[in-house]
């Protein structure tokens, strides 16, 4: 894995001379984030060594390079899924190459459903913690203690100084915004109305198929990480059974602005 890493970084090293702060990865029908940045670099997944590539409709699948206010970023187009079939390795793996390209900060954004009755859809949720769900741990095997440790404090996945400064934008700038737990799950299948009963009485928030994965890599990493979702859907009483794709990226949609704003502000006000 080590080398597998070091060798992408060098190619795109090699290829352009960049050095991010900030790494974004772009969640279902959010991706037109990458319009805020001002693009100096796209290179497809396909063309870089060990990336796997990106299947699923509405991910374009590039990694795009470029600046925001005066801050570098890189921003993943298109993200890997576990559903996909891909291993947590291959999930995380651009996660691993944004750290040694220089990101010290990563932001996540996705699609998720809401099961706290106070949401509906459309809102934006701050995510300021997380229950890992997924069948496969990322760091499960030998540890490469060059990465990070083998046991990893989870005590603050989510960066409280960034969720604090995500606030003070959401006030400044007139967007509401809650905050949340999130329930990482493989998916593919949406939830049952009873699995979304079970995802409230574990104590979430909401609930999706991404994000976990990359965010504990990120933190085994020492990158800061803010996570932001948007409720695509409700998984309670009132909405439950009608969830599909299409209203997943029309709902994402709908409220990319908002995301979209909090995240350019917080990378260049930073
Ligand atoms: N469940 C899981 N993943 C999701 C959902 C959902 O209801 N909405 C968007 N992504």
């Amino acid at each position: 894995m080590w080398e597998k890493v070091q060798q992408t970084v060098k190619y795109i090293q090699d290829k352009i001379n960049v050095a991010p702060q900030y790494g974004v990865i772009l969640g279902s029908g959010l991706g037109s984030f990458a319009d805020d940045i001002t693009i100096e670099h796209a290179i497809p997944y396909s063309e870089l060594p060990n990336f796997p590539v990106s299947t699923v409709e509405g991910h374009a699948g590039k990694l795009i390079f470029g600046t925001i206010g005066d801050k570098n970023v890189v921003a993943m187009q298109g993200r890997f899924h576990y559903y996909e079939g891909y291993s947590m390795q291959q999930v995380t793996f651009p996660v691993r190459v944004m750290k040694y390209l220089g990101v010290e900060k990563l932001i996540v954004s996705n699609a998720s459903g809401g099961v706290n009755s106070f949401y509906k859809v459309g809102d934006v949720v701050l995510i300021y913690d997380h229950i890992n769900m997924m069948p496969e741990h990322p760091l499960r095997g030998t540890n490469d203690g060059r990465f990070g440790p083998r046991f990893l404090n989870m005590s603050e996945p989510y960066s409280r100084a960034m969720i604090a400064k995500a606030k003070e934008i959401a006030v400044a700038k007139g967007i509401d915004v809650k905050d949340g737990i999130y329930l990482g799950l493989q998916g593919p299948t949406f939830e049952t109305l009873s699995e979304y009963r079970m995802v409230k009485i574990l104590g979430a928030d909401c609930v999706g198929m991404s994000t976990v994965p990359e965010v504990i890599v990120a933190r085994h990493m020492d990158i800061e990480c803010f996570g932001i979702s948007v409720i695509t859907d409700m998984g309670d009483s009132d909405g439950v059974g009608s969830v599909s794709h299409d209203e997943v990226l029309a709902a994402a949609n709908a409220a990319e602005p908002k995301v979209r704003l909090l995240i350019k502000e917080l990378i260049a006000g930073d």
